[in-house]
C-alpha cells in the first residue's frame, strides 16, 4: 500500500487491493481468430473494459488503471489509429453518463496535446461530469507512455526549479511522484496484462516499481470477472516485503 493511498484514504486493509492496472492486450486476435476485422475486436474490448470496471466497484477496489492506448500506438496504420479515436469517443459518449450514475470517477492520463480535438472535448466533459464521484476512479491512459510520463515530471520540477520555487536540492522521489500523471491515485498493487505477452511495453513505469504482476493467457476481450476475482484472490496469498524481510513484515521482526 502505497503512503499516498493512505493520504487519500483508499484504505481496504493492510493486504487489500486498492488499485489495478490492467494492458488490455490482444484485441486483434481475438478478431482474427473469428475473421473480423481488427476493429471488431476493439469493439468487444470495450465490453471487456465495461464488465471489468463493474467487477472492480463490486469487489471494492478503489482505483482502476486501463492502457488504451500507447506512445507507440501512433505507429500503427493510421486507419486503425482513427478507428480507435472514434471508438474512444463513443465509449466516452455512451458509457460516461451510466458510469457516473454508479459512482465511477473518470481520469484520463497521457499526452492530450497528441490527441484530436473532439476526443479531448469529450475527455473534459467526461472528467467534469464524474468529477464528484468516489466510488472507484476509473483511470484510462491514452497516448501515454512511462517514459513519456518520467519526462513530462521531469519538466515540471524543471519549471518550479527555473521559476526559483524549489531548489535542485530539494528534488526528492515525493517530489517527482506528485508530477506524474497518477499523482494521488496511489501506485498500482496489481498489474495484470493479458493476450499471453510478459512484458510491461512503457506502461507506468515509475509507479509499478513494487506491484505485483500477472500475465494472464486469455485475450483481453474474454476477460471475464472471474478471472479478475481468482487472479485478486492469488494477490491475498502474496507477501509483500518493499525491500524488507520477511520476519519484518510479518511482524515477527525483534
Ligand atoms: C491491444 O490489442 C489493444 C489496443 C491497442 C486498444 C485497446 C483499446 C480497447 C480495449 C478499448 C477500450 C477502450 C476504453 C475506452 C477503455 P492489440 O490490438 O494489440 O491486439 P493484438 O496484440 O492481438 O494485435
Amino acid at each position: 500500500m502505497t503512503e499516498q493511498a493512505d493520504k487519500t484514504g483508499q484504505q481496504q486493509g493492510a493486504k487489500g487491493v486498492l488499485h489495478v492496472a490492467i494492458v488490455m492486450d490482444g484485441n486483434g486476435r481475438w478478431a482474427k481468430r473469428r475473421r473480423l476485422p481488427r476493429h471488431a475486436g476493439h469493439r468487444a474490448g470495450v465490453k471487456a473494459a465495461r464488465r471489468t470496471v463493474e467487477a472492480c466497484v463490486a469487489l471494492g477496489i478503489r482505483t482502476l488503471t486501463l492502457f488504451a492506448f500507447s506512445s507507440e500506438n501512433w505507429g500503427r496504420p493510421s486507419a486503425e489509429v482513427q478507428q480507435l479515436m472514434a471508438l474512444f469517443i463513443d465509449a466516452l459518449n455512451q458509457q460516461v453518463p451510466e458510469l457516473n450514475e454508479k459512482g465511477v470517477r473518470l481520469t484520463i492520463i497521457g499526452d492530450r496535446e497528441q490527441l484530436p480535438a473532439d476526443l479531448v472535448r469529450q475527455i473534459e466533459e467526461s472528467e467534469a461530469m464524474t468529477a464528484d464521484n468516489d466510488r472507484l476512479n476509473l483511470v484510462v491512459a491514452v497516448a501515454y507512455g512511462g517514459r513519456w510520463d518520467i519526462v513530462n515530471a521531469c519538466k515540471g520540477l524543471a519549471r518550479q526549479v527555473a521559476d526559483g520555487e524549489l531548489s535542485a536540492g530539494d528534488i526528492d522521489e515525493n517530489r517527482l511522484a506528485a508530477q506524474m500523471q497518477l499523482a494521488g491515485l496511489g501506485d498500482p498493487d496489481l498489474f495484470i496484462r493479458t493476450g499471453g505477452d510478459s512484458r510491461i511495453s512503457n506502461f507506468l513505469l515509475w509507479n509499478l516499481a513494487y506491484t505485483e504482476l500477472h500475465f494472464s493467457a486469455s485475450l483481453w476481450p474474454d476477460f471475464e470477472p472471474k478471472e479478475l476475482e481468482a487472479v485478486v484472490g492469488s494477490f491475498h496469498g502474496r507477501e509483500r516485503r518493499f525491500g524488507k524481510t520477511s520476519a519484518q513484515v510479518s511482524g515477527d521482526y525483534a
